[in-house]
């Protein structure tokens, strides 16, 4: 009612002129519909040579080299769209002195055929404007070889240098691939919340949220003082408000942020990461889970092409593919992977840390499984349930879980998942033994109460899938702006 009688005309005005005085006066403020956005150098360059008209373009970015010669001075212009950037041809006499690497300009003139080797086109400029200097002095990012650890400190310009940004294209193409992948199978892609007020993996890896006052300073726990009604955390996954979505809609993902207070300094841990998290009722087993995931990499394999500035090669891409799209990867139970382990040890003495049943596989065990025993990706399932969190369903044996990590060779895990404990008891049976407060998660609980199906899922690293695609080792060179343990930069 209320917001309905906002808009009502006065009453004192005819109903039409009203509307029609109310258009007038802020049609000014309304921008006609259409993009003003100029064409990308990756669009400019995309279109056939034979369709292109020799009209003038216009071309803007950050200038990647210029090389003067006797009559003209060539110049590669990069605004992120395409690795490669675009040649442009100046003539001499037109050439302003601060057009130095790094500049960022406007630059006009036609695309033409080009004569030299590594480009179809290029760019004949009759106009040029440098609209931001950079000075070559003190510009940090230098054309020479520049180290990972230099670049890492300059996260605000590392954007700039060729690996970077063909790995946030990549990113990005992943990101639109993985959606399509969902898409296809009728999965609804939701947003769940950063704060929660549960540690879903029981790590104790929570960061806490509070306000940035004298009274945040309060312990843990003062329900008094608390901004929210209780403790509130960074979330380290989605599952747990994903399972409540999925008792909805069926078939849930997200691929959001994460946050793990995380002090190993590996290659392979962040303490922001973000993570594809997917989330279906209905299944019926953990190859079911399995059987999705596989197809999930398979399908976004399938959907991204190499891009020409990565370490990968195009034949690095092609095994990947052929691997994906040919061969049913290797599932092994946790038993038999210990087994294998415990024989190879016991003939070669090969691992720092003796396997043995019940005890968490390390890294180097996880490495040899995949590409020494394996030699490709292999899902390890149904670890011991001391081992894994309270929500993974409990086996018949009562010993194992119904779960699975997918490793993957020189990444490590890649993937974890599992079928949840749908049975109430079963379910609250495990909350004590990890001595969880039942009332604390009494709506988890509540999802078994009320219609409880059976259901899994899985949550993937989308840093560490973006290693194992562009072959660059380290997780912090596979996110923009990485964090980790004593490294805050920006
Ligand atoms: O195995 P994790 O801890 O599983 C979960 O969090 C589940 N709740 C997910 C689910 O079933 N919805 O983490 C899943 C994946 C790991 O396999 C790894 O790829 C990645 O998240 N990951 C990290 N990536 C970067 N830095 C870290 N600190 C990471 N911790 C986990």
């Amino acid at each position: 009612m209320f917001l309905r009688g906002c808009v009502t005309t006065p009453a004192t005005l005819p109903k039409s002129l009203a509307v029609r005085r109310l258009f007038s006066s802020s049609q000014k403020y309304f921008a006609t519909a259409g993009t003003s956005l100029p064409q990308t150098i990756r669009q400019l360059l995309a279109r056939p040579e034979s369709s292109q008209p020799l009209h003038p373009v216009e071309v803007s970015g950050w200038v990647k080299s210029v090389r003067r010669q006797k009559n003209v001075t060539f110049a590669v212009i990069s605004d992120g769209s395409w690795a490669p950037g675009m040649q442009a041809v100046l003539s001499n006499t037109n050439i302003p002195k601060n057009l130095t690497n790094g500049a960022s300009v406007r630059l006009g003139g036609t695309l033409v055929k080009s004569l030299g080797a590594g480009q179809a086109q290029e760019l004949r400029v009759d106009t040029v404007d440098v609209l931001g200097d950079c000075d070559p002095e003190t510009y940090p990012i230098q054309k020479q070889a520049l180290s990972v650890e230099y670049l890492r400190e300059n996260a605000h310009l590392r954007p700039r240098t060729d690996a970077v940004a063909s790995m946030l294209r990549l990113r990005s193409e992943l990101h639109r691939a993985v959606h399509g992948f969902f898409e296809g199978q009728d999965f609804t892609h939701v947003h769940t919340p950063i704060l929660t007020s549960s540690d879903c993996e029981g790590a104790g890896e929570t960061f806490r949220v509070v306000p940035n006052t004298a009274q945040s300073t309060l312990p843990e726990g003062d329900a008094q003082e608390e901004f929210f009604s209780k403790p509130a955390y960074l979330t380290v996954s989605s599952q747990l408000h994903l399972e409540a979505l999925a008792s909805s809609l069926s078939r849930v993902y997200t691929l959001s942020p994460c946050f793990r207070a995380e002090r190993s300094q590996t290659s392979r841990h962040l303490a922001e990461f973000w993570m594809l998290e997917a989330e279906w009722a209905f299944t019926r087993s953990v190859d079911d889970v399995c059987d999705l995931v596989e197809a999930c990499l398979k399908g976004v394999l399938a959907r991204i092409t190499p891009d020409s500035s990565l370490p990968w090669s195009d034949g690095r891409l092609r095994s990947l593919l052929n691997a994906g799209q040919y061969d049913a990867w290797a599932r092994m139970t946790y038993t038999d992977a210990v087994a294998e382990l415990e024989r190879h040890h016991a003939s070669s003495r090969a691992f720092e840390f003796e396997p043995k049943w019940g005890r968490s596989l390390q890294s180097e065990h996880e490495r040899w499984l995949s590409e020494s025993f394996i030699g490709g990706p292999v899902f390890v399932t149904d670890y011991p349930a001391s081992l894994k969190p309270f929500y993974m369903r409990l086996n018949d044996d009562r010993k194992t879980v119904a779960c699975f990590d997918l490793l993957i060779p020189h990444v490590g895990e890649l993937v974890g998942g599992s079928l949840r404990e749908e049975r109430l008891d079963y379910l609250v049976a495990s909350m004590k033994t990890h001595g969880l407060d039942e009332e604390e998660y009494k709506w988890y609980t509540d999802l078994r109460r009320f219609g409880s199906a059976p259901h899994g899922g899985f949550g993937m690293g989308f840093e560490r899938l973006v290693s194992w695609l562009s072959g660059i080792e380290n997780v912090r060179e596979c996110i923009a702006m990485p964090r980790w343990a004593k490294r805050m930069l920006l």
